[in-house]
């Protein structure tokens, strides 16, 4: 009998009891044993060779190139689950370092492992080791290499990269945001589809990022040429430079995310653009690219025949940076003046703010109701508490409809089956209002946060 660890744990936890506990300094985090970089050239791989690496020997390294004079720092997933199962953790080895490093523009893959001690299955007796690389390259659908000589001899190729397809936006941000010497950074971003050469390759390799960020990512099939790409990257000088003010003469592209987007018919010959993925990769988070590349999808869809644009199931991030965003916008839109916001939610709102910014009218009612409670005197209790009923009302709105369409059909069931009808969807009153108050709490302070921001 073979053994996997995740059986151990659930099934065979009694019987196996002594052999696991032996061997609990063998189980590691995977979210932490998982380092990912983003190599711009061979120097950052100095130390790789350098440490006892058994499947790769010190690559030839050309010094005469130009280099990035850019590190990107060494980053860990959010989440490992989708690779090495709900317990996200991998057994079989003391100070497991799994690399995954990405080349910075072309998106090369280079897999490997470091440990101090491996079990073997004759020290285990029946308890099989886990396999980690073999159960990412599983999951990748693309090639990715083992040898990292192999990877290395390819950096030199990287700066001779040309990101595909147009170009739609090219930006700079300070940086840091509130430091003391502050340089630009600059970012360029491009649009892409199926139909270029070389471009479904290049997204097989991007989306490998997706199930390490992403809750309950999945593979899309890009064969539809309905979907559009944006891809975003930093350009890094290749020269050292006193003079920050003006773009890099000399730079090499650097991968910092993207983002997909299907574009669905609307009636009678429109399109709505629905946000799938986007990403922005930890080294780059917090610093207002993922805002940046929002508001110019937004620029890049404000057209006639585009109807609104949806978001696909937005995580809690995204939804705060898109609040941020979209407010920002509206609140210097006519409708959404103080004295309109304070008369209530508005037909009126829901069309500028689309015909504006293509903002659809489920995300105008969220941005009305931020805007509103920024511009309630919250000590002013008519004010205040009037806010919080309207809230409240749209909380219930759902629930009253409930109660609508069970009086509709009452007298059409018999009594006794419309009574049990009654028991199973009327919650108690005291409830509903318990759970009504703790459902605003939860919303006002999500509100806050984003007026906050506002400032
Ligand atoms: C969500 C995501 C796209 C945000 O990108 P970003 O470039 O970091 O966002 P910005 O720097 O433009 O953030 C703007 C504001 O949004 C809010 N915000 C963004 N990320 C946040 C986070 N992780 N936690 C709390 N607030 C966050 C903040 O208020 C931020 O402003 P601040 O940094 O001044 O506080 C990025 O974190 C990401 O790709 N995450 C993993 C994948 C994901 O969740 N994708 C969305 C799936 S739909």
């Amino acid at each position: 009998m073979t053994i996997s660890l995740a059986t151990l744990t659930i099934t065979d936890k009694h019987h196996n009891h002594l052999a696991f506990s032996a061997f609990e300094n063998y189980v590691a985090d995977s979210n932490e044993s998982v380092k990912f970089k983003l190599v711009t050239c061979s120097d950052d791989l100095e130390e790789d060779f350098q440490e006892n690496d058994t499947s790769n020997t010190k690559a030839n390294h050309n010094h005469s190139d130009k280099k990035s004079v850019t590190r990107i720092e060494s980053f860990k997933p959010e989440m490992s689950y989708q690779f090495f199962g709900q317990n996200e953790n991998i057994f079989g080895y003391k100070n497991l370092c799994i690399k995954l490093y990405y080349s910075c523009a072309r998106l090369n893959i280079y897999l490997g492992k470091t440990y101090s001690i491996m079990l073997t299955k004759e020290k285990t007796g029946d308890i099989e080791i886990d396999e980690p690389l073999k159960k990412i390259s599983n999951l990748y659908e693309t090639k990715v290499t083992n040898n990292l000589t192999e990877f290395c001899s390819n950096l030199s190729k990287e700066k001779s990269f040309v990101p595909y397809g147009e170009s739609v936006q090219e930006f700079s941000i300070d940086y840091p945001k509130d430091g003391e010497q502050v340089q630009k950074r600059y970012f360029q971003l491009f649009k892409a589809d199926n139909s270029i050469p070389g471009f479904t390759a290049y997204h097989e390799r991007m989306q490998t990022f997706l199930m390490w960020y992403i809750e309950a990512a999945s593979y899309i099939d890009i064969d539809d040429e309905r979907w559009d790409f944006f891809v975003l990257y930093e350009k890094l000088p290749l020269n050292p430079t006193t003079n920050t003010e003006s773009m890099p003469i000399e730079f090499q592209y650097c991968f910092v995310g993207y983002c997909t987007i299907y574009r669905y018919y609307s009636y009678p010959c429109n399109i709505r653009p629905c946000i799938s993925q986007f990403l922005i990769l930890p080294p780059f988070q917090r610093i207002g690219l993922g805002t940046n590349m929002l508001k110019s999808i937004y620029s890049h869809y404000n057209v006639k025949s585009t109807t609104d644009i949806r978001v696909e199931d937005p995580s809690e991030n995204f939804q705060k940076m898109r609040d941020i965003l979209d407010c920002t916008l509206c609140q210097n839109l006519s409708n959404f003046s103080p004295e309109k916001l304070s008369s209530g939610w508005s037909k009126e709102m829901a069309q500028e703010a689309q015909e504006k910014y293509k903002i659809s009218s489920r995300q105008a009612r969220r941005v009305y109701e931020i805007l509103r409670l920024k511009s309630v005197n919250r000590k002013n209790a008519n004010e205040y508490r009037s806010y919080r009923l309207a809230i409240k009302q749209r909380l219930n709105a759902p629930y009253q409809k409930q109660i609508k369409d069970l009086e509709r059909v009452k007298p059409k069931v018999p009594k006794s089956e419309y009574s049990a009808l009654m028991e199973t969807n009327i919650i108690p009153r005291e409830t509903r209002i318990h759970a009504l108050a703790n459902q605003y709490d939860l919303i006002e302070a999500d509100y806050l946060n984003v007026i906050e921001k506002l400032g």
